[in-house]
């Protein structure tokens, strides 16, 4: 497959393995860009700068392909700078930005060799990332797993409107987790996708629980929940006890001290890390719908590949009878 994004990334697929907070270390990353995408650090969950160089060196030795880190800004109450010091001095080849203003990065970026992209939900934000000089744009529409837009648009409409607002390749993300979801990205416009949700239900995401994993199986696409809308932040977890709870005190006029706890890293935590669904919350798009196995990411790709072509030819006999 041939895009802009796969020329620019310099990857087989163009597929991008999203930020997955406290889930992203180096096993997921190497795997991903092994199986020819670009797997992705996630920075701000990890404890130090220095576990991040300890896990960009442990990819550099599992893989040669290229890889990214993912900088959510603003979202987990520390600071980023010491950590993309990190990125830089390592000189990783790609680095993707959410969850904040990007200019402060895109700016450290401007004289390096290293690709940006930046994680947007909107057609707003999506252009001033352009402007402000990033190489690649994703859009996330609101079916997706994690933080999201406060406009609930989805991704069927959100793409195509990106794409006809920048010239830089964008690339589509929320809800897509087979080949027809890839191949439907790339007729509205996009050149890549960016998956979160499929990949925390892989052999190689090996930080999440069985329990987070199988319960990704047993989803359909109604069992998620968007909790903190209340606090301007909406996020898509699947539908745990914690997550109803928090929806219900939401409901109830909640506000952030009551509701801190709760929405916490350490909540998410018992969930992803420990199973607890009791006293825990998981972040989870509708595309759980779609989840049915836990491949190894190169079965998954390999899927996906014939899928695609599957589709591509379903597209062709439909245009054709249409003659
Ligand atoms: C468990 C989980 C954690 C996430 N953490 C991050 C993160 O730290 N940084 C980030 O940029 N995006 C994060 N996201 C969003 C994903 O990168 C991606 O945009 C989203 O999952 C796409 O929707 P999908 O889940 O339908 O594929 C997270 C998503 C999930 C499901």
């Amino acid at each position: 497959m041939q895009t802009r994004i796969t020329e620019i990334l310099g990857i087989r697929y163009p597929i991008v393995q999203g930020g997955l907070a406290y889930l992203a270390y180096s096993e997921l990353a190497a795997a991903v860009s092994n199986a020819g995408g670009l797997g992705q650090i996630t920075a701000m969950t990890l404890s130090t700068p220095e576990e991040l160089k300890r896990e960009i060196q442990k990819v550099k030795q599992m893989t040669n392909k290229p890889f990214g880190v993912n900088f959510a800004i603003g979202q987990h109450g520390r600071s980023y700078e010491d950590m993309l010091d990190v990125a830089i001095e390592e000189q990783v080849p790609a680095i993707s930005i959410t969850g904040g203003n990007p200019a402060p990065i895109l700016d450290r970026l401007e004289n390096e060799p290293i690709r940006s992209l930046v994680l947007v939900a909107g057609v707003r934000q999506a252009v001033k990332a352009e402007q402000l000089g990033a190489d690649m744009v994703m859009v996330v529409g609101q079916e997706g797993g994690g933080h999201l837009g406060r406009d609930d648009i989805g991704t069927m409409v959100l793409v195509p409107r990106v794409v006809e607002s920048v010239s830089i390749p964008v690339i589509a993300s929320g809800g897509i987790g087979n080949g027809k979801g890839l191949l439907a990205a790339l007729v509205l416009g996009a050149e890549g996708v960016e998956m979160g949700t499929r990949f925390i239900a892989t052999k190689e995401c090996v930080h999440a629980s069985e329990r987070y994993k199988e319960d990704i199986l047993g989803a359909k696409e109604t069992d998620t929940l968007v909790i903190k809308r209340t606090l301007g932040a909406p996020g898509r977890t699947l539908k745990t006890e914690l997550a109803q709870q928090i929806l219900d005190q939401e409901s109830k006029g909640a506000n952030y001290e009551q509701l801190k706890e709760m929405i916490s890293g350490k909540s998410n935590i018992k969930y992803i890390y420990e199973g607890n669904s009791v006293e825990g919350y998981g972040w989870a798009g509708q595309v759980v719908g779609l989840i049915h196995d836990i491949p190894t990411v190169q079965e998954l790709f390999d899927n996906m590949a014939q899928e695609l072509k599957k589709g591509r030819q379903r597209l062709n006999q439909l245009l054709m009878e249409e003659k």
